[in-house]
């Protein structure tokens, strides 16, 4: 828990937010220092989405992900983060089967330091055990990862009359159930924003258009980390990709060059131990100086004698 924690986005910030009609900014962080960066850059919500499967564990889909692998997660970004909302994304077959299982595992979560789990699909019964626990939980509707082979893969939801009812009555039932916070992901602009009317709690969405309450994007596809495929509705801030990998082949390049590291990397020793050192024939090092010293392969002068 942070020390001063008067910035500290609650879920009273998220109302208000929705009562003023100030849209709230929600995004994907993993680690330590993509929490800490994006506290910095004032964002109001994090989510610790078991998207983390595809970003950073190399999953071709969330599936495979497990409770451990989003504890270990939600641990780091709460450490680095003190204002952000922080919601727990429950992996596949961690609430599906029982209620108990739902909450014990939504309990890991706010161990961990979240402030509230979000859970995929119309599953009023777990949401209302884990909210009556005493734990915020977030609903996820539209299109929903884990029942994506239901829904005849990763398609947008909502684009029919009938399919946008569906989803609206889903929601409602949600809300009643006692859901705090429903996150709508692709879907057309209007039903969406129709949800987000006719909801007292606030509604966000990804993919969802801007007529909601607030927009969620996962990081690495914000910052140009992710390659493997880009949804129409990521728009990318920066390329972190690119530079990281300039970054490599300028080291690599340094490296293999003797232009990497320089007198300003180096840790000093004190001359006379130096002399010391070298007055021992039995090393190598002294050795293999004499004999490079017509043509030397690596600089061998000392730091200290170098400064001279
Ligand atoms: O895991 C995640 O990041 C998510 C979003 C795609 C909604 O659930």
């Amino acid at each position: 828990m942070p020390a001063d924690n008067r910035n500290k986005t609650t879920i009273m910030t998220l109302n208000r937010h929705k009562k003023e009609g100030e849209k709230t900014v929600l995004v994907t962080a993993y680690d330590y220092p993509q929490a800490t960066i994006a506290d910095k850059a004032g964002v109001d919500c994090i989510l610790v989405g078991d998207s983390a499967g595809m970003t950073t564990h190399g999953f071709k889909t969330t599936i495979p992900v497990t409770m451990d692998h989003m504890i270990m997660h939600a641990d780091a970004v709460s450490k680095g983060s003190n204002n952000a909302f922080l919601i727990g994304d429950m992996p596949y077959m961690s609430y599906q089967s029982s209620n108990e299982l739902a909450v014990e595992n939504a309990g890991r979560f706010i161990k961990a330091g979240m402030d509230c789990v979000k859970v995929e699909g119309d599953m009023t019964d777990r949401i209302k055990a884990i909210a009556d626990s005493g734990i915020i939980v977030m609903s996820h509707l539209g299109l929903t990862p884990h029942t994506r082979a239901k829904l005849g893969g990763y398609r947008v939801q909502g684009k029919s009359a009938e399919s946008a009812e569906i989803i609206l009555k889903q929601a409602v039932e949600l809300q009643e159930a006692g859901c705090s916070f429903l996150l709508l992901e692709a879907m057309p602009a209007e039903p969406a924003g129709m949800i987000a009317a006719e909801l007292n709690i606030p509604v966000y969405g990804i993919g969802a258009g801007n007529n909601v309450d607030g927009q969620l994007v996962i990081l690495h596809d914000l910052v140009g980390l992710f390659w493997e495929f880009k949804s129409k509705f990521v728009k990318r801030y920066c390329e972190a990709g690119q530079m990281i990998e300039k970054a490599l082949l300028d080291y690599c390049s340094e490296v293999k060059n003797l232009e990497f590291p320089t007198q300003d990397h180096f840790y000093e020793i004190n001359e006379d131990e130096l002399e010391k050192l070298l007055a021992d024939s039995s090393w190598k090092y002294e050795k293999d100086r004499v004999e490079n010293l017509a043509e030397p392969k690596h600089s061998v002068t000392p730091r200290t004698s170098r400064k001279k």
